[in-house]
């Protein structure tokens, strides 16, 4: 049985512009939260607090937060991978942040720069902030279904890392198919395993496109009663630390897809293609929307 609503977590703005080579204007990125807020998604993941050094795209993080319309109902998320990015997103006013890590050593040495131990010690100093503070905390863990460095990554490893960061207390974690290699049946294999550890109300699936698998892998979540999906408006990006990986699944197509299950989102689809249009025309590309592409219409 499918779920009945599902939350869709809008990733363009961050999963989406880190990946782009040529800075985009803020007046763009926030032009583009502001479309979305419209659409009626509740979750819009704003930005992140990283180091510029390492992801130039993301460094008008605050500029981004103080700009935007925060609709009430809607959460901005914002990415931070330690104390002093958290900070930096609660001084700019994030009421929500996320924690990233992954299944993988050799893909968090190069994504933050340490360890997977070393990475949970800081998450906890975040935690322990963020509890202070009362900002609720999503956590990721990257590489769920394959690792660019390190090739299969093992379900019991993804079980391992999720329900450590699930016990420190993030409330939802996203469980990461970073380089879209997964398919419908390694990501079965994996969610009964990590459903083992971490509640099924508390997972969601965050689906690169890459080999095309992405909405099937979903729909296999859906089946598992994943009710939470995060997705990009007009697939929109990749990871700077997992070259060739392309964007995350299409908001349109997933909303699409949803609507067609009967499954409540609560999002416009129109809209929501109105902002991919407006976003891919602003970086002069064509959508990885399939529904976007789409002339037929029902
Ligand atoms: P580091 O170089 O090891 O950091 O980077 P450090 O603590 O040694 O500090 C070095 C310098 O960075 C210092 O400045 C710090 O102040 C500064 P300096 O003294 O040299 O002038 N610094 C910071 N500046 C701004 N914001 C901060 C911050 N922290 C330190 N938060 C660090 C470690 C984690 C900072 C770095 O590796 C980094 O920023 N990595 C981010 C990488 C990233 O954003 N990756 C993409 C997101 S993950 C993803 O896309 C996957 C996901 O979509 C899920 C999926 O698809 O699987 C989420
Ligand atoms: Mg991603």
């Amino acid at each position: 049985a499918y779920p009945k609503r599902v939350k869709v977590v809008e990733v363009g703005p961050r999963d989406g512009l880190q990946n782009e080579k040529n800075v985009v204007p803020t007046p763009v990125k926030i032009n583009l939260i502001n479309m979305l807020s419209e659409t009626g998604l509740q979750v819009i993941e704003a930005t992140s607090f990283v180091s510029p050094k390492w992801v130039p795209q993301m460094a008008d993080h605050t500029e981004v937060m103080q700009g935007i319309n925060k609709l009430p109902g809607i959460s901005y998320p914002v990415l931070t991978p330690n104390l002093k990015g958290f900070q930096a997103a609660v001084a700019a006013g994030a009421k929500e942040v996320s924690i990233f890590g992954a299944a993988s050593e050799r893909f968090t040495q190069k994504n933050i720069n340490c360890s997977i131990e070393e990475s949970l010690e800081r998450f906890e100093e975040v935690m322990k902030a963020a509890r202070e503070a009362n900002i609720p905390v999503r956590g990721y863990v990257s590489c769920v279904l394959g690792c660019p460095y390190e090739g299969k990554i093992s379900p019991a490893k993804v079980a391992e890392v999720s329900k450590k960061m699930y016990s420190m207390g993030c409330y939802e974690i996203s469980l990461g198919d970073t380089i879209g290699v997964g398919t419908p049946g390694s990501m079965r294999e994996m969610l009964a395993v990590v459903m083992k550890e971490v509640p099924v109300g508390a997972l969601a699936v965050h689906c690169h496109d890459t080999y095309g698998q992405a909405l099937a892998n979903i729909l296999v979540a859906l089946q598992m009663g994943v009710s939470v999906v995060d997705a990009s408006v007009a697939g929109l990006g990749g990871c700077p630390y997992a070259q060739g990986a392309s964007g995350n699944v299409a908001t349109e197509d997933l909303v699409y897809m949803l609507n067609g299950l009967g499954i409540h989102t609560g999002v416009d689809l129109q809209k929501l293609v109105d902002t991919g249009t407006f976003i891919c025309n602003a970086l002069n590309r064509k959508t990885n929307s399939k529904v976007s592409q789409a002339s037929c219409r029902l």
